[in-house]
């Protein structure tokens, strides 16, 4: 385990686990029908990765970048999109894939902006879930684990940037952050 973590909250095993069951549920759900994939940087960057190749359903990846105004932390609920999609969704199926859903308000931002451009479905995957922390409420379709409301670093998941490239998912030692 890494020394700046506290204890490992997902191991890669489990999250490899996981991740195949959700890509067989989304390929089930969709069959023929192809989708496309929308994934939030950076964080969901590792996931779709993942994601993507234990789905069976044509499918296409874009991505979108948002940042929050406010702290690193803490959602502020003010979003603003940095990179917007390279496709045009009118008509399409669209899995919006997430790394964690904290507050929600990301998401709400974003499925507000994205529903505005008419796609045929939308839905979210969401690896990560911390249901005690909503603030609003976001219907996600697929969700991996819930997870308590802790520093939770790995697997896309960050802190200043660090702790993405960890296999697996860890609560981050409190005098990492507190320093
Ligand atoms: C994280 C995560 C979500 C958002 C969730 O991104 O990837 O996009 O926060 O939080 P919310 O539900 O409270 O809105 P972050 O802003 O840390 O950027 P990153 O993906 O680049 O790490």
């Amino acid at each position: 385990m890494h020394p700046d973590l506290d204890h490992i909250v997902l191991t890669e095993d489990e999250i490899k686990r996981r991740v195949a069951e959700l890509g067989e549920q989304v390929s089930r759900d969709y069959g023929e029908e192809s989708i496309l994939l929308i994934a939030v940087l950076r964080g969901a960057a590792l996931f779709v990765a993942d994601l993507a190749r234990e789905i069976t359903s044509p499918i296409e990846i874009d991505f979108m970048a948002v940042s929050s105004y406010g702290s690193s932390t803490e959602s502020s609920g003010v979003v603003r999109i940095i990179k917007d999609l390279e496709e045009l969704i009118e008509g399409r199926n669209v899995l919006v894939v997430e790394d964690i859903i904290d507050t929600g308000l990301t998401l709400k931002y974003l499925l507000k902006n994205l529903a505005s451009r008419k796609p045929k479905t939308l839905e979210i995957v969401s690896l990560l879930y911390k249901k005690d922390k909503q603030r609003v409420p976001i219907s996600c379709k697929y969700v991996g684990f819930d997870v308590p409301d802790e520093f939770v670093v790995g697997y896309g998941l960050d802190y200043a940037e660090r702790y993405r490239n960890l296999p697996y998912i860890g609560v981050l030692r409190r005098e990492i952050y507190a320093e």
